[in-house]
């Protein structure tokens, strides 16, 4: 039998080397995350996954399971820092979900929902970010970037291309496209790649499909991300 560590009162089994993060998403349970993915080595950058373990406040993405250990994640207080991180993540870029092609089907989106956000909270940056439009079948929009890296990961891990890289530091964090000009059409990127699939908001976008799948049927419109879990692949499928 392997070891277990108790999550909200749930026992959750795990192996050796897995983080907290790796084992829930496994045993289907739900901690809210942004910047992890099952399949990419984690980043630790979002923190919306934060959690307590034995009363210390931790990234659980990042953070080993432990035999015994007592992990709390839902609980009010957890909650409301996970909301007032996912309120500063919207006014710090243009989330305008109600015309977005990715409604329904972003990460952003369906957690804020989840953790009962109805307002940002916060005075909007309004950053005036780029859009690039230049490749033929693919659209950036560095407007909704919420820095997560899983497409930099995906690009260097999996397609083996280094295609997108995060520039700068702190408040100057941004995505860049490792071309010549710094345009996805100069890019060795193309629409099959895992790196334009992975993310989990509306930055990279495939052309001419915008609504091939209505708004309403998407992934989070049918069931609220805490009940569907670690949804990654069934979005990435379209
Ligand atoms: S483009 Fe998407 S996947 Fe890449 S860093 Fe930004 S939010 Fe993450
Ligand atoms: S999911 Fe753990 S820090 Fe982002």
């Amino acid at each position: 039998m392997s070891a277990t560590f108790l999550l909200d009162g749930r026992a959750i089994p795990f192996s050796e080397g897995q983080t907290i993060l790796q084992a829930a998403v496994a045993a289907g349970a739900y901690i809210p995350h942004l910047c992890f993915h099952p399949d990419f080595k984690p980043h630790g950058s979002c923190k919306v996954c934060t959690v307590k373990v034995g009363g210390r406040q931790s990234a659980s993405c990042t953070t080993a399971a432990a035999a015994g250990a007592v992990v709390e994640s839902d609980t009010p207080a957890i909650n409301a820092e996970r909301l007032a991180l996912v309120q500063m993540l919207f006014v710090e870029g243009n989330h305008f979900c109600p015309s977005c092609e990715k409604s329904g089907d972003c990460k952003l989106q369906a957690t804020a929902c989840d953790l009962g956000m109805v307002s940002p909270h916060f005075d909007h940056f309004f950053p005036d970010r780029p859009v690039d439009a230049s490749h033929p079948d693919l659209l950036l929009d560095f407007n909704r970037c919420i820095l997560c890296s899983l497409c930099v990961r995906a690009s260097r891990d999996v397609d083996g291309k280094n295609a997108f890289a995060l520039a700068g530091r702190g408040l100057r964090t941004r995505l860049i496209v490792n071309s010549r000009t710094g345009r996805l059409v100069d890019s060795d990127v193309s629409a099959g790649d895992r790196a334009v699939h992975v993310c989990p908001v509306g930055v990279i976008l495939p052309k001419r499909r915008g609504f091939s799948v209505p708004l309403g049927r998407r992934v989070f419109d049918l069931k609220p991300i805490s009940a569907v879990a670690d949804a990654s692949a069934q979005i990435e499928e379209r």
